[in-house]
């Protein structure tokens, strides 16, 4: 008998691109296509992710047992044909979505290209999993429950955009689904493009907007979807266009592209849509809070549905609608569920660990043996690494005057950084294995001082660059959660948004949001050790036990690799940028910026070659 399983997961041809890995039930390796390609939300073939996946673990891909994807184009072909007969749809779309097919189902022959070998080296056994089964297993497959109501929304996938079920060890009961044209995400993805945001996963801008208004045009709103028995729902399909002749979408090989979803018709009901980048006024304001009313009301009516079906209170949820935290923070209040596990790539790149973990549990009839804990599965760089980076760098470094030093240990550093952020500086913060999923959670971040009243306006000058009515994230120290927020509920993922308690909102403006709330991250120090120290420091100069975390990027995927950072680092105002052990200081344009001031210990005498991309690359492919 072999002594180990291996399963690679893939995401492919979708949105946010993915794959992971899971030797003998446990999740090894996961990455996003994005990091690699540097991308936002690749949609095409994730190679680079599938290569370092594979590195990481030291395997040849004619070692891997078995490949998923979460797609089945055999599912529901009965009712794709019947919608093909009913609507005629347009050829080109017809002829779109069947190459779109066509390559999932020669996945073995479009694996071998990605990693330039022949299709003949792959001995694995290749597995389709309908979409929105991998969806739930990525959430209920990983949980801490052993028992719990498994539910997953999204836009569409295999065209479904909705199943429910319920998880019981390692098996997943679907007890129930919502079929193409019907959809959250597809109505969300609509109002939100009506609002004039139209780039793909802009719906979050809906949900950051919302807090400044009120509900107005709920009443409105409800013309577009009814809901149904057991937690049904339909759309009322005179209002989109994916229900008359269909929605041109591109997901070949970068951004994801969608086209208008919204018909004339809602336009009459509405009035014009804002175009991107106009002004926006009480009234889209009060569109965002009542688009959020109205999926929360269709979202709630299904929830209440499942748990009345399954009779349970736990709750674990994927699906890109899963990325609502606003509506995911109100499930207790709104639902009879008591204790709720959202998967941080709750999203599509989520697809890639359910399908491995759906093959592991219920194709191969293994026990479920794993739990998410924390989300740090991606690439790390070596102490080699960075200081090679820093000696290929160092000429470039002296002339934006840089002084660069090495912490002698973590206490010292955590030390360090906590007086820093404390003093108003905004920290690049780059340690361990990347996070799986969108949110940075103090491994690629950057933390500033949350009790600052200016900090979201110091970021976004000196980084972000984004909407200022998008709110800043805290990473809080899970012990004092309760202290802070009025929930106690732990957040490991910055899955949900709950209220700041009214007393400390004072203290914290630079996280809190228009509407009160905070879309917390609660942070162990047996999940993040290093991250947890720091924010213990912080609070042991300021009593205050949280930081704001934001993601470390500058309008571009979350920085992978050390180098990213850096140049990330470089190319803003921010203050301090933090490589493992290593901090890179601005020094004072006073002190000449004609030399690099390093500290002797920073950079071995000996030093490996700086690597490449080339060179990443030649690394990567197995
Ligand atoms: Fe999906």
């Amino acid at each position: 008998m072999k002594p180990h399983t291996s399963i690679l997961g893939i995401n492919a041809w979708h949105g946010d691109a993915s794959a992971a890995l899971v030797i003998d039930g446990q999740l090894v390796a996961a990455a996003e296509e994005e990091r690699f390609r540097r991308r936002k939300h690749y949609a095409g073939f994730p190679s680079e992710a599938v290569r370092w996946c594979l590195r990481s673990a030291g395997l040849s891909p004619a070692q891997l047992d078995h490949v998923a994807i979460n797609r089945d184009p055999s599912a529901r072909r009965t009712q794709k044909l019947m919608w093909l007969l009913g609507n005629r749809p347009s050829l080109g779309l017809v002829a779109d979505r069947l190459r779109n097919g066509n390559k999932v189902r020669s996945l073995r022959v479009e694996l071998a290209a990605g990693l330039g070998i022949s299709p003949g080296e792959l001995g694995a056994t290749f597995h389709n999993v309908e979409h929105h089964q991998a969806h739930l297993a990525s959430a209920f497959l990983v949980s801490p429950f052993e028992r719990a109501a498994a539910v997953s929304v999204d836009g569409f996938g295999d065209f479904s955009s909705c199943m429910w079920g319920l998880g019981e060890g390692n098996r997943i009961e679907t007890m129930g689904r919502v079929g193409f044209p019907h959809s959250l995400g597809l109505l969300y993805l609509a109002l939100t493009q009506y609002l004039g945001f139209p780039n793909y996963g802009d719906e979050y801008k809906v949900m950051g907007l919302c807090a400044y208004g009120r509900p107005r045009y709920l009443a409105d709103l409800r013309r577009l979807v009814s809901l149904g028995r057991k937690g049904s729902f339909e759309l009322a399909p005179e209002y989109f266009l994916h229900t008359q002749g269909g929605v041109p979408m591109a997901w070949d090989n970068g951004e994801p592209k969608v086209e208008r979803a919204f018909s004339p018709a809602l336009v009459e009901l509405l009035g014009e849509p804002r175009e991107k980048g106009a002004e926006l006024d009480q009234r889209h304001r009060d569109l965002a809070a009542s688009a959020q009313a109205l999926y929360e009301e269709c979202f709630f009516h299904l929830l209440e549905a499942v748990a009345k079906r399954t009779g349970e209170t736990r709750l674990t949820l994927a699906g890109g609608c899963a990325m609502n935290s606003l509506a995911n923070g109100r499930i207790e209040a709104a639902t009879p569920f008591r204790e709720v596990w959202v998967q941080p790539a709750a999203g599509d790149a989520g697809g890639a660990l359910g399908a491995a973990m759906h093959v592991w549990c219920e194709t191969l009839e293994r026990p479920r043996t794993f739990t998410m804990e924390h989300a740090s599965f991606g690439p790390k760089a070596s102490d080699a690494e960075i200081d090679a980076l820093l000696e290929f760098r160092r000429p470039e470094l002296g002339a934006s005057g840089c002084r660069v030093s090495r912490a002698n240990d973590e206490h010292e550093l955590c030390e360090r950084v906590a007086a820093a952020i404390a003093e108003g500086q905004v920290v690049g913060w780059f340690q361990g294995a990347m996070e799986w999923g969108p949110r940075a959670l103090g491994n690629r971040s950057i933390l500033a001082d949350p009790r600052r009243t200016d900090m979201q306006d110091v970021l976004n000058l000196k980084i972000k660059r984004r909407e200022s009515f998008r709110p800043f994230a805290p990473s809080v120290l899970a012990e004092r959660q309760a202290e802070w927020f009025e929930s106690a509920a732990p957040v490991p993922f910055m899955g949900r948004v709950f209220p700041v308690r009214a007393e400390k909102q004072s203290i914290v403006p630079a996280v809190v949001h228009a509407d009160g709330t905070g879309r917390l991250q609660t942070v162990t120090e047996s999940a993040n050790p290093r991250y947890y120290r720091l924010i213990r420091a912080f609070e042991a100069r300021t009593g205050v036990p949280m930081l704001v975390n934001t993601s470390f990027n500058e309008n571009e995927p979350i920085v992978c690799q050390p180098e990213e950072a850096l140049d990330c680092f470089l190319r803003t105002k921010m203050d301090m940028l933090v490589l493992e052990d290593r901090v890179f200081e601005r020094v004072p344009a006073t002190v000449g910026r004609s030399h690099l001031a390093m500290d002797p210990d920073a950079v071995p005498a000996a030093l490996p070659k700086p690597k490449t991309e080339e060179s990443r690359r030649a690394e990567r492919r197995p």
